[in-house]
């Protein structure tokens, strides 16, 4: 098999074939991939057939993988797999519901920051031949390119402070998630923490917007009010229809994309009854920054 790279002609996403991800990936294979995600943001590879222990070892090549701070929701002896689903099976639910309906980058409260999701998804809703439950993304290459020169100046070397419990609890206040209150122990695992909002980009070597609605709080170099303005402005502008790409799903369908050169957001356009069952990894920037969150040299890059 060939492996082959077909952007998809937006603004991000390709398409990867000829590669059977249940197989051990070789390093120059490894490297293309690498290259081809900071250069899409988003890799789908279509006809999958995985377990999720091999879910698990192609997503470990990316980097370390995460326990989500939820620690719910896990497949069985993986807790590194975790299952997004609103399937329910003898009344327990299988999966966290609602995870990720909103804008967002994934880990940016943590102090190593998220590299790449790696999802497999073997149960996408369809209505009228239309699949449901989108993942849309938007491009923060694009999004820090556009942004007016002076506020490029201005907020060069500020950072924002980014807070789990925001997103965790938006989604109870606003969607009426059925998740329960994080507890202290989970916030204690992950306080909040500060992050550059324009970051270089450890395979592009490009500056990108690295602020999100779902976790971003407050710039910390800014007065309160200075600070909720630019945040709206800054929220308002990376979704700017010009920086967006809606992947639609097909079954065995593995998707992955970069968290810091995009944001995303999954849709939440399907009803109870029309099943999603995702397995997801969430992989940590290892291969770049390390637990401190400072930059690794160079020959650990891409
Ligand atoms: C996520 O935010 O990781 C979930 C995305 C999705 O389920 O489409």
């Amino acid at each position: 098999m060939t492996l082959r790279i077909i952007p998809t002609g937006a603004t991000l996403g390709a398409r990867v074939e000829g590669l059977d991800l249940a197989q051990p990936l070789n390093e120059p294979t490894l490297h293309t991939l690498l290259q081809a995600l900071g250069r899409h943001g988003v890799l789908k590879y279509p006809k999958q057939a995985l377990t999720a222990q091999q879910l698990r070892d192609f997503s470990a090549r990316f980097g370390e993988l995460e326990i989500n701070v939820a620690n719910a929701y896990q497949a069985p002896g993986l807790p590194d797999v975790m299952i997004l689903s609103n399937m329910v099976e003898g009344g327990k639910p299988l999966g966290l519901a609602d995870a990720g309906q909103d804008w967002h980058t994934d880990m940016s409260y943590s102090r190593q920051i998220a590299f790449t999701n790696v999802l497999y998804g073997t149960r996408i809703p369809r209505r009228d031949g239309q699949s449901l439950g989108n993942t849309e993304f938007s491009n923060m290459h694009a999004a820090y390119e556009a942004l007016p020169g002076e506020l490029k100046v201005r907020l060069q070397g500020m950072t924002a402070t980014h807070d789990f419990n925001k997103f965790w609890e938006k989604m109870r206040r606003e969607r009426g998630s059925q998740r329960p209150p994080l507890t202290e122990a989970q916030r204690l695992a992950k306080p909040p923490v500060s992050h550059p909002l324009f970051l270089t980009h450890p395979i592009t070597g490009k500056t990108v917007l690295y602020a999100n609605p779902g976790y971003a709080m407050r710039i910390d170099q800014l007065a309160q009010q200075d600070s909720d303005e630019v945040l709206a402005f800054l929220f308002e502008h990376q979704l700017r229809p010009e920086f967006r790409f809606a992947n639609q799903w097909e079954e065995h369908d593995v998707l992955m994309w970069d968290n810091m050169g995009t944001i995303h957001n999954a849709v939440a356009d399907y009803l109870p009854t029309e099943h999603r069952y995702i397995q997801r990894c969430q992989v940590a920037a290892s291969r770049f920054f390390d637990r401190t969150g400072q930059p690794r040299s160079a020959a650990l890059a891409a």
